[in-house]
């Protein structure tokens, strides 16, 4: 095999036209919110839900959620994009999303927000006038640097990179344990004026991928958003929480006065449609194609067709398996994927794959579980004909190998739902 860098080269393209990372707020980015991204047209509406939210003045605290892979962080970005540069009043944003991490106290949801938005400032005031900057360095030497607390549950808070260069402070390192979060709240009042000062209306903080923190059950998240509920009503500042479907119903309306400060909705996104997830990829053939070069498409439009079905249109799957697909090809191989074939290959990936992890008997089981896509402990038995104990068996080391998820619970039933990509073991349709 020759060692080019390039695996797309061969289609014509400059890079991966089904990268599945958020389209990026940088308009540098080959692949940026600002020229590869698709309004979703069928739920308008709910773009709408978003921005009225953020025309009201003096800040605010929303839910966007969806099911995993159907594009909420590129939507957010999206948005964030559109209040930063289009706006009338604009509304500035740190660069990336701040994920947040489970067992976060109020301390360290606090450091994550002061630095996120501190990384912003100094991209956009450079390193002059932010080390000029009497808050701006404070800031920075509280949290710009690793920071040791003492034992126990809460201690040990490590910060990570925000990208924009945290890790540079040398100087006045400041211990955080020395630091009360007043003072932290303090500057967060703070560095909001400032951007103030600076001709912005607000700050949007977008707090990416909740689920995580609620997989060990909905009190993590609970807890969370009752510690930090006083941060978040922070005047001029936006706070929009992505998380899994449900979240909104389940972590926050149980919970009065968190809920009494939320917008009323969540912003429930579905999947894109057919038409715009095509369009999603059309437009990254013509963003990445060798410039004064003929491309071609690496599979057939109705390969996408079929694995939108097979993904029930969450466009991260759909895109994933067609990268999958190309580096299971041959070097030599540079004409449009048809159908049969890309559904004989996925299959024989996913099979392989799940053949790594089950053996034997279990196998059989687990297939006929992928065949089903949901399921719970009896339906499954009863497909197989094994006892209940046999399928919990199963359950429990797939459920640790991410082979399986839990899904929702209808009274003493727990459902369960194959992870997503082994999908294309599910019946062929005919
Ligand atoms: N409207 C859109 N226009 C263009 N590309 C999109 C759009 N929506 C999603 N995508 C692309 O689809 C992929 C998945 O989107 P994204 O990561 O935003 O989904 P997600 O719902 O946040 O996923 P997860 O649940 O895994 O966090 C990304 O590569 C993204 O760029
Ligand atoms: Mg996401």
């Amino acid at each position: 095999m020759e060692l080019t860098q390039n695996l797309w080269e061969r289609y014509g393209f400059t890079d991966n036209p089904y990268d599945t990372k958020p389209l990026s707020l940088s308009k540098a980015a080959a692949l940026s919110v600002q020229a590869a991204y698709i309004p979703r047209g069928r739920t308008s509406s709910t773009a709408d839900l978003l921005t009225n939210f953020l025309r009201n003045p003096g800040g605010g605290r929303i839910v966007v959620e969806g099911e995993s892979g159907v594009g909420k962080t590129t939507f957010v970005n999206y948005h964030r994009q559109r209040w930063e540069m289009a706006a009338k009043q604009k509304l500035i944003s740190p660069p990336g999303e701040i994920s947040v991490r489970e067992g976060w106290s109020e301390r360290d949801f606090l450091l994550n927000l002061l630095a996120s938005l501190s990384a912003r400032l100094r991209l956009d005031l450079g390193e002059k006038a932010f080390a000029k900057d009497k808050l701006l360095s404070e800031i920075t030497a509280i949290v710009g640097v690793r920071a040791e607390e003492g034992g126990g549950l809460s201690g040990n808070l490590t910060l990570f990179g925000f990208g924009g260069g945290l890790g540079h402070t040398r100087s006045k390192a400041v211990k955080v344990g020395e630091v009360t979060n007043e003072h932290l709240r303090d500057c967060l009042r703070r560095i909001v004026a400032l951007v103030k000062s600076r001709g912005f209306a607000g700050v949007i903080f977008h707090l990416d991928n909740l689920e995580l923190l609620g997989r060990k059950g909905v009190t993590t998240l609970q807890t969370f958003f009752e510690s930090v509920r006083d941060v978040l009503q922070e005047p001029g500042a936006y706070f929009i929480f992505v998380g899994n479907a449900g979240i909104f119903q389940q972590v926050i309306v149980p919970l009065p006065r968190v809920r009494s400060i939320f917008f009323d909705t969540p912003v429930y996104l579905s999947p894109l449609s057919l038409a715009e997830v095509r369009a999603v990829i059309e437009k990254r053939y013509e963003l990445l194609a060798v410039p004064k070069k003929e491309w071609i498409r690496p599979v057939t439009e109705k390969v996408v067709e079929n694995l939108y079905d097979i993904f029930s249109g969450r466009i991260r799957y759909v895109m994933n398996a067609i990268t999958s697909l190309v580096s299971h090809l041959p070097d030599s191989y540079a004409q449009s994927l048809e159908l049969q074939q890309a559904m004989e290959m996925l299959r024989a990936i996913a099979l392989s794959e799940a053949a790594r992890f089950v053996q034997g008997a279990e196998r059989e089981v687990f297939l006929q579980a992928a065949a089903m896509g949901r399921f719970t402990n009896s339906s499954l038995g009863g497909r197989v004909k094994k006892s209940k104990q046999q399928i919990q068996k199963y359950l429990k080391g797939w459920l640790k190998l991410n082979l399986v998820s839990q899904a929702e619970r209808a009274g003493r039933n727990q459902f369960y739902e194959i992870e997503p990509h082994f999908a294309v073991l599910k019946k062929p349709a005919t």
